[in-house]
């Protein structure tokens, strides 16, 4: 049905005869010629109709934008040029006109921002948008490189059940009913977790999966109910040995898509990212830092200024701008206000201004207690300059990393200094093993069946919140995109884990029985990490919202405008299932 594509035709293919089809993507009649720009999924190119030829000329008059034709005419030289298409050097006479289809006027105008609703009822509309296509190419492409890369280092494609049994990764399970054995269901995997750890007691070796999770949780714009992963899974090979294979990945993914050449990730400890970034997945673009000043405050006079418990485990710490002049009274109201959204009591200041003429001249919110010799104390350890603010903050711990962390962030957004057209990968290291809920009930950072780091299940046996895991995230300019850990690979250790985390033996045998035996036939070491595609391409793509790299995402309230899913079901497939609706 085509000898060629539109967006490919250029001036050597002068005085051809071309077979095209597309759409109608915007239509201009001059009297004597009618000029349509048709497009096809690489691009565009101008036909003419001249009503010299007068059968062809009428038919062409009953097009409406965005009608499927094909066209059969003879590239010319164009009398002006377009420099700002590819085939803007030539147009195509037309000779013949095929109409498959025409089409109603769109429900979608792609001139304006429709509503989102609108936008995924008609999503197969939208995704004739060159950039939303442009993104599901290079998804493909991506896909395409990590297959080839993974093969050459004899990873394994095996693909695991979708109707499962639950596998925790923090999130709620969807479940699809049996209608073979009522009342009992199976979940949908939030990962492959458990499948993959059984492929290494296979002796599988190294396995990988592109492969869709699903997790019912609250969505945000990095995320999706169900999504995709890259899954890797390696038997004898440790942390160190899994994250270098990743770093290759994504540094050939960079390179090929982007041309950009990303140096050595850097690696940092959970703890040094909390207490430097106030997150665990850190923007490394961001070059505010959280510096701690709890030393110099470290006074009685001082905590009781602050209003800090000195037997709670407090912190005091300050975040140093450079754009203080810029910063009025107001502006740093509006900052107190906004860190009390995350805990905060209170956000003190010091202005840095003619720092020579000494702290009386200081516009500070702790005067009351600011003398030179903090001062200078304060300005030798933040290198603060004339000019800096500094917003200080004492408080409980994780409030004060909280809060300083989300400042940090709004400061430099507000700003604009995050170092711009960079690419800022870190490697996030040993997470804690475990946190603590209010009623002190305790439960695994990463999942659990993440191994101890060496030595601290030993060493922690009594302490178990400060044992760390031999984990690690892969964050890049502030997103997870990949998070994985060294696996317990013995089931004493691991029903150890399940009995710190509170589930039962009863519930254990239930719902790891299968595991905890596999476990008991020789298991090999073993470690792994799953990337998130998605947020990948979102990266390469420049784009902070999740739907746009998904071909038919769900909204924010996990539905699909377009299929109407999820919807009711009739009476008697509920009774097939043995399902009766409670109302709520
Ligand atoms: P984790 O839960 O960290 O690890 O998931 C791995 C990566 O998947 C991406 N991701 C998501 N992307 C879009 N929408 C979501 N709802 C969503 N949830 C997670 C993130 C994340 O880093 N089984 C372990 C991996 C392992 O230990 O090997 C797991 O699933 O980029």
């Amino acid at each position: 049905m085509r000898t060629k594509y539109c967006g490919n035709i250029r001036i050597i293919d002068l005085n051809k005869s071309l077979i095209l089809s597309g759409w109608v993507n915007k239509i201009r009649n001059f009297g004597q010629f009618i000029f349509v720009d048709m497009r096809d999924c690489t691009g565009i190119v101008q036909i003419i109709f001249e009503l010299k030829n007068d059968a062809i000329f009428k038919k062409a008059l009953s097009l409406k934008n965005e009608s499927c034709i094909q066209v059969v005419g003879t590239v010319r030289k164009r009398n002006s040029k377009n420099l700002n298409l590819n085939t803007g050097e030539i147009e195509v006479l037309a000779n013949k006109l095929k109409i498959f289809n025409i089409s109603k006027s769109l429900p979608l105008d792609y001139s304006n921002t429709n509503s989102d609703d609108l936008r995924l009822k008609y999503r197969y509309l939208e995704l004739r948008k060159s950039i939303l296509f442009k993104n599901l190419k290079v998804r493909s492409q991506v896909i395409c490189l990590i297959r080839t890369f993974m093969t050459k280092k004899n990873f394994l494609d095996v693909e695991t059940p979708l109707l499962t049994k639950s596998t925790p990764e923090g999130a709620r399970d969807y479940l699809v009913p049996s209608r073979n054995y009522p009342g009992k269901f199976y979940a949908l995997p939030q990962s492959p977790q458990l499948f993959k750890q059984l492929l290494m007691i296979s002796g599988i070796d190294r396995y990988y999966q592109i492969v869709k999770c699903f997790r019912d949780e609250d969505l945000r714009s990095d995320r999706q109910p169900e999504f995709t992963q890259v899954d890797i899974e390696a038997s004898f090979l440790n942390a160190i040995q899994v994250r270098k294979i990743i770093e290759q990945l994504i540094k050939k993914i960079w390179l090929k898509i982007l041309n950009y050449n990303l140096n050595k990730f850097p690696v940092i400890s959970f703890k040094e990212s909390m207490e430097r970034y106030g997150s665990d997945k850190p923007d490394l673009r961001n070059p505010i830092e959280i510096i701690d000043v709890f030393d110099i405050f470290n006074k009685k006079e001082f905590f009781k200024f602050f209003e800090i418990n000195t037997s709670k485990k407090n912190r005091i710490a300050l975040l140093c701008f450079s754009e203080g002049e810029k910063i009025s009274r107001k502006k740093i109201e509006k900052y107190c206000n906004y860190v009390n959204k995350f805990g905060a009591k209170k956000l003190f200041y010091i202005k840095i201004t003619k720092y020579e003429i000494g702290q009386s001249n200081i516009q500070s919110s702790i005067k009351k207690i600011l003398n030179n010799t903090l001062l200078n104390k304060i300005i030798n350890k933040t290198n603060a300059k004339n000019g800096d603010i500094l917003f200080i903050m004492a408080d409980k711990e994780d409030i004060v990393n909280k809060s300083l962390g989300m400042l940090r962030i709004k400061l430099a957004n507000d700003f604009k200094i995050f170092e711009e057209n960079i690419w800022k990968p870190v490697w996030i290291i040993n997470f804690p093993m475990f946190k603590k809920d209010k009623f002190k009930k305790l439960s695994s950072v990463h999942h659990p069946f993440t191994a101890f780091k060496k030595n601290h299940e030993k060493k922690y046996n009594n302490n178990l919140d400060k044992a760390m895991s031999d984990s690690y995230d892969l964050v890049i300019n502030g997103y997870e995109i990949g998070g994985g850990s060294v696996r317990i690979h013995n089931a004493e250790t691991q029903k150890k884990i399940f009995d710190i985390i509170g589930i039962n033996e009863k519930d254990q045998t239930e719902k790891f029985g299968f595991l905890i035996e596999a476990l008991k036939y020789g298991a090999p070491p073993h470690a792994g990490i799953a990337l998130g595609l998605d947020r990948i391409i979102m990266l390469l793509r420049n784009t902070n919202n999740i739907r746009d790299v998904i071909a038919f995402p769900k909204t924010t309230s996990a539905l699909c405008p377009m299929t109407n899913a999820p919807s009711i079901l009739k009476k008697e497939n509920l009774k097939e299932l043995s399902i009766k609706i409670v109302k709520k």
